[in-house]
């Protein structure tokens, strides 16, 4: 499997397509806020599957919050997500951010703990779809 970094402005289809098919049209959430302005100053990653062909996305902002993780419905439970994951987690870590977060739906929680992410507060919706604040500090 291939980890790309990359910007939106280099990406930039790659990245609408699997957005598109898995927020929009899978989670229904409204394009307005999955496209939210903020991709151009975001670090972005792709994976790549057996074709080539990028399968998954994701971004770290600069202040250390990692989002927009998505892999395409068919591809899922081989690995892509956890991979792209702990790429961006390296990039934080790269640039010397000393802390990671992010918004994790509340059925992904399991996802982000395996990747020693910890939850904290109480949950919150965005998008109508129920989330938590987790973390990861860098400093080990
Ligand atoms: C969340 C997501 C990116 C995970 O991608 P993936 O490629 O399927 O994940 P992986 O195959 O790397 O899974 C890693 C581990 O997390 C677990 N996992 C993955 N998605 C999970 C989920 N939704 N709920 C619980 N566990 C999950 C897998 O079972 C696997 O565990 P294992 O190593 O013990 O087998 C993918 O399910 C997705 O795109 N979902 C829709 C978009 C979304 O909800 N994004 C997250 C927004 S916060």
């Amino acid at each position: 499997m291939t980890i790309l970094l990359t910007s939106f402005s280099e990406s930039e289809s790659e990245i609408r397509a699997i957005r598109n098919a898995v927020f929009e049209d899978e989670q229904h959430v409204p394009p307005e806020i999955d496209w939210d302005g903020h991709d151009g100053e975001c670090l972005h990653a792709l994976v790549l599957g057996d074709n080539g062909e990028a399968v998954g996305t994701g971004r770290l902002a600069p202040d250390g919050k990692i989002g927009r993780l998505a892999v395409l419905r068919f591809q899922r439970g081989r690995g892509f997500g956890a991979s792209l994951l702990r790429a961006l987690v390296e990039a934080a870590r790269n640039q010397g951010l000393t802390k990671v977060f992010l918004h994790a739906q509340t059925r992904a929680l399991k996802f982000y703990q395996q990747a020693d992410f910890q939850v904290s507060g109480e949950p919150f919706h965005e998008a109508e779809i129920e989330h938590f604040y987790m973390s990861r500090s860098l400093c080990d």
